[in-house]
C-alpha cells in the first residue's frame, strides 16, 4: 500500500479535488508519523530508562538506508543480535565455536557506548542437531550447556549488559517445554546454565527471556514461581525479559500490574522483543490502533521503575520475522518497509 507523508497526503487530495472524477484512485494514502523527535533512546533516557534499542542481523548491515538508522546512537542506545550469538551460529559443531557473524552485531554497539543484549544461550530452537540427536546423559549434556554458556558469554565479557540465558522455558499453561534440556536434567537445566553464566561473566544480568507472560495469567505465573524457586536456592538470576510479540487491538491490560508482581521478586524486567503485528493489507484504523498499543506498551515499562528498557524486534517491515512465520499478518514494526516511520512510531514517543 501506497503511504504518504502528511505534506504528500494532503497535496494529493488537493490534486484529486481537481482530477477528473472518473480516474480510479490509487491505494489509499496512509498516515505516517508526525512526531518531531531526536530519537527514541534519548526519550528513554530524559524518562529515566536505561535504554531503547532494536534487533538487528548481519545480512541487514548490507542496508545503507536502514543502518543510518540503526546507527543513529539517539535513536537506539541497544542492540540485540536477532540470530548469530545462538546455539547454531556459535557452536555448530561440538567444542567449534565461531563468532565471526556475533562480534559483527557486537562492534555496533561498542564504539558509540550502546547496550548489548546477548541472546542466547540455551533454547530449544535454532540449536544444532549435534545438542539434540546425541543421547547425552545428564552429566554430559551437563557439561555441554555449561561450556557453551560459558565460552559464549565469556567470549562477551565486559561487552554485555545482560545475557537472555535461558530462552523460552514454559508452555503457554505453565508446564515446562519438553525439549532436550528439560528432557534430560529437569527444570535443572536452567540454574546449570545460569550458574556458567555468572562464571564467565559476572556483570552481566542474567535473564530467563519468555513471550506470554506480558500480562498475568498460567505462564506469567509459572515465571514468577521460577524465579522465588531460583532465588530461594541461590541461583543467580536478574532479570525476566518480556518478549511482547503483540497483535494490533490485543494488547494485554495487565501490563504493569505483572510488571510490578515481577520487580516485587528482587529482579528487574524488559521488554526484550517488541513488535505488534496486524492482519494485512495494513489500513488507518489498523495503524491507529497499533499507534496507541505501542503507547500502551511503552508507558506500562514508563510506569514501573524495574522496567530497565524496551527492545524491539527489528524496526522496519523490511527486516521483520513476522510475515515469514504468519501467513497473512505483517507490519508489526514502527518504520515501514520503506524506512517512513509509521503512527507507531508517535505512539512509542507519547508512552514516554
Ligand atoms: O541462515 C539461514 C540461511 O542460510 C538460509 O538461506 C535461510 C533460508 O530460509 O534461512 C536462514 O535462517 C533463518 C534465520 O532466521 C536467519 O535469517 C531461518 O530460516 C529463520 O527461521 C530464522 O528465523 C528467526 C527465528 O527467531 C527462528 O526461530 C528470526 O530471524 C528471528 O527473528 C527469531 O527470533 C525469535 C527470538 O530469537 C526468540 N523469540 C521469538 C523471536 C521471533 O521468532
Amino acid at each position: 500500500m501506497m503511504r504518504l507523508s502528511p505534506f504528500f497526503a494532503l497535496l494529493g487530495c488537493a490534486l484529486s479535488a481537481v482530477a477528473a472524477p472518473s480516474a480510479p484512485t490509487a491505494a489509499a494514502a496512509l498516515p505516517t508519523s508526525t512526531a518531531k523527535v531526536s530519537g527514541l533512546h534519548a526519550l528513554a533516557k530524559q524518562a529515566g530508562k536505561l535504554y531503547f534499542g532494536t534487533a538487528t542481523d548481519n545480512g541487514e548491515l548490507t542496508n545503507q538506508p536502514y543502518v543510518a538508522v540503526l546507527n543513529n546512537g539517539q535513536m537506539f542506545g541497544q542492540i540485540t543480535a536477532a540470530n548469530s550469538m545462538k546455539w547454531d551460529a556459535t557452536e555448530p559443531e561440538q567444542g567449534v565455536f565461531t563468532f565471526t557473524q556475533g562480534d559483527q552485531i557486537a562492534a555496533l554497539a561498542q564504539p558509540m557506548g550502546r547496550l548489548l543484549r546477548g541472546h542466547n544461550c540455551v533454547w530449544h530452537s535454532q540449536l544444532p542437531s549435534w545438542v539434540t540427536s546425541s543421547n547425552f546423559n545428564a552429566a554430559q549434556l551437563t557439561s555441554v550447556i555449561q561450556n557453551h554458556c560459558g565460552t559464549l558469554v565469556g567470549h562477551y565479557k565486559g561487552k554485555t549488559y545482560a545475557w537472555d540465558v535461558v530462552n523460552e522455558p514454559f508452555n503457554d499453561d505453565g508446564t515446562f517445554q519438553s525439549n532436550v534440556f528439560f528432557n534430560t536434567l529437569g527444570q535443572n537445566f536452567i540454574p546449570i546454565a545460569l550458574k556458567a553464566a555468572r562464571a564467565a561473566d559476572p556483570n552481566a544480568k542474567l535473564y530467563i527471556n519468555e513471550f506470554n507472560i506480558e500480562g498475568t495469567g498460567a505462564k506469567a505465573t509459572a515465571m514468577k514461581n521460577l524465579v522465588k524457586s531460583l532465588k530461594a536456592q541461590g541461583v543467580p538470576i536478574d532479570g525476566v525479559g518480556l518478549q511482547s510479540h503483540f497483535i494490533v487491538g490485543e494488547v494485554p491490560t495487565t501490563l504493569v500490574e505483572n510488571m510490578r508482581e515481577f520487580t516485587a521478586l528482587g529482579i528487574e524486567v524488559a521488554i526484550t522483543e517488541l513488535d505488534i503485528r496486524m492482519t494485512l493489507p495494513e489500513t488507518a484504523a489498523l495503524l491507529e490502533q497499533q499507534q496507541k498499543d505501542y503507547q500502551t506498551v511503552v508507558a506500562a515499562c514508563q510506569a514501573v521503575p524495574g522496567c530497565v528498557g524496551i527492545t524491539l524486534w527489528d524496526f522496519t517491515d523490511e527486516f521483520s520475522w513476522v510475515p515469514g512465520t504468519f501467513p497473512n499478518m505483517g507490519a508489526a514494526c514502527p518504520w515501514d518497509a520503506n524506512l517512513v516511520r509509521k503512527p507507531g512510531f508517535d505512539g512509542i514517543v507519547a508512552g514516554f
